[in-house]
């Protein structure tokens, strides 16, 4: 049994990433995991200010609700980070969140990480969001186990008809 926390950032409630990440979760569900998913949108989280007094403190000056996904992650042995492209990278809520990362930067290491990357364009066009995401939870320390690519999806509900379905659930059901 595996702890698996999914933070999802897109605004689109059961949009491509969010049923995406549903389908990673019934997976990683029906072979008797443990999995919270974390609509990062229905969270506090604001932008890191770069005082840097957690440098000193260990902790952030803003007291909304990153400390608890912080912790959230730390606890957690499979990690899976899901976002729409937008303009070619990662969107601003997850950015907004990694940035949030500082004061536990050092201590995020460690755990099996799943991508899951959507967007209208082909995979070419989505590459970039992977290349990057791969390389900062690299950074952080962790092992990126998987990358579930939503290409060639616009419209919310699109990707039901694609490949990416069994993808997730079969990545899912083999954290
Ligand atoms: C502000 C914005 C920018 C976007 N930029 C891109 C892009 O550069 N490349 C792309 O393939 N799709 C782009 N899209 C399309 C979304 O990535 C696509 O609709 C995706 O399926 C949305 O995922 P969601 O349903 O989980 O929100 C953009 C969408 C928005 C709202």
């Amino acid at each position: 049994m595996k702890k698996v926390l999914i933070l999802s950032a897109s605004p689109r409630k059961s949009g491509n990433s969010d049923i995406l990440c549903h389908q990673f979760m019934e997976g990683a569900l029906e072979s008797d995991n443990q999995v919270e998913l974390i609509s990062l949108y229905d969270k506090k989280i604001g932008f890191c200010r770069a005082c840097y007094a957690c440098f000193k403190t260990g902790k952030c000056v803003l007291h909304d609700d990153m400390q608890e996904i912080l912790e959230k992650m730390q606890s957690a042995d499979i990690l899976v980070i899901a976002t729409p492209t937008y303009f070619l990278t990662m969107n601003g809520m997850l950015k907004t969140t990694i940035d949030r990362f500082l004061p536990k930067w050092q201590e995020l290491g460690g755990h099996g990480v799943y991508l899951i990357i959507t967007g209208h364009d082909n995979k070419k066009g989505l590459e970039l969001v992977g290349e990057e995401l791969e390389k900062i939870f690299r950074h952080l320390g962790n092992e990126i186990k998987g990358i579930i690519w939503g290409e060639g999806v616009w419209k919310k509900g699109e990707v039901k008809n694609t490949k990416a379905m069994d993808e997730a659930y079969l990545m899912g059901a083999n954290v």
